[in-house]
């Protein structure tokens, strides 16, 4: 399984910040004050999922442990560093060489990018890959963001960080619906589980909590497939360069959906 490519490989980058310079985080801090400074750093995170993001962090409480899996330049790192105040987040990413995540050199662009937002005070950077992580990991915690490689194996062993949430905890996963590796874990690990149940998405973004699924749980995932498959062909649209063909199908960027 590949990863997802991304638009024409670059990042999406938002409108800069209205104000020169960083900016600190309080109690106050509005999700659009938390976006001014994380939709300039490049990623693939939209504006409504960082919304997502934003409120599920908040609803895991202020003193909420968060573990994030796969930072890159940290858009998504900001995001949830802002609705902490108490709380704190483990940012796990590998770091991973080549042209697409920028190996090691990442880590300083990620470390200044939560400087430059003023929330670098309450993230714990770990560069390993999330796997080893995880064997070694013995802390409860309340909510988990998993963003880092989108093959199955990668995705089904980070969803076995949810044994560190408790009941009622949610798991964000993104790439949910528009990468072959990403879904095909989901519908392994999710759809026939007993432990997992999923909310809902937006956009790619899923969010799954830890309970007992009902049947109208996983009818609604089954209910996503149809768009995933949409999704994965809309992609190999894009690769043979047949946008055209594309926007028969409503998609009208040159970005793969996410
Ligand atoms: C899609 S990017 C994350 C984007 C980020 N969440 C954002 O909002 O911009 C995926 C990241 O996962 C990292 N990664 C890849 N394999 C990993 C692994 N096994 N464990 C942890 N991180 C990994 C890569 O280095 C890359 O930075």
């Amino acid at each position: 399984m590949s990863e997802p490519t991304h638009p024409e490989g670059t990042p999406s980058r938002g409108a800069a910040p209205s104000s020169a310079g960083g900016f600190s985080s309080g109690d106050g801090l509005t999700f659009e004050q938390a976006w001014q400074a994380a939709g300039t750093v490049p990623g693939w995170l939209t504006e409504a999922q960082a919304r997502v993001l934003w409120h599920e962090t908040r609803r895991a409480g202020r003193r909420a442990h968060v573990v994030e899996i796969g930072s890159h330049r940290g858009r998504s790192t900001v995001v949830i560093a802002s609705a902490l105040t108490q709380g704190h987040l483990t940012a796990i990413d590998a770091f991973v060489a080549g042209e697409r995540y920028g190996g090691p050199a990442t880590r300083a662009v990620l470390e200044d990018n939560l400087v430059q937002a003023g929330v670098r005070d309450r993230v714990e950077i770990i560069a390993d890959r999330s796997g080893h992580v995880r064997r070694r990991w013995g802390e409860a915690i309340d909510l988990l963001w998993v963003d880092g490689k989108h093959d199955y194996w990668t995705c089904s062993d980070d969803l076995r960080w949810a044994t560190f949430l408790p009941s009622g905890g949610r798991v964000l996963v993104h790439d949910a619906f528009s990468s072959l590796g990403v879904t095909l874990a989901l519908l392994v690990h999710v759809l026939p589980s007993s432990q997992l149940r999923y909310l809902g998405r937006t956009g790619s973004l899923a969010v799954l909590e830890v309970g007992t699924p009902t049947r109208q749980d996983r009818a609604r995932f089954a209910r996503q497939l149809p768009w995933w498959v949409r999704n994965v062909g809309i992609k190999v649209l894009l690769r043979l360069r047949l946008r055209g063909l594309a926007r028969r199908f409503g998609h009208t960027d040159r970005c793969d959906p996410y």
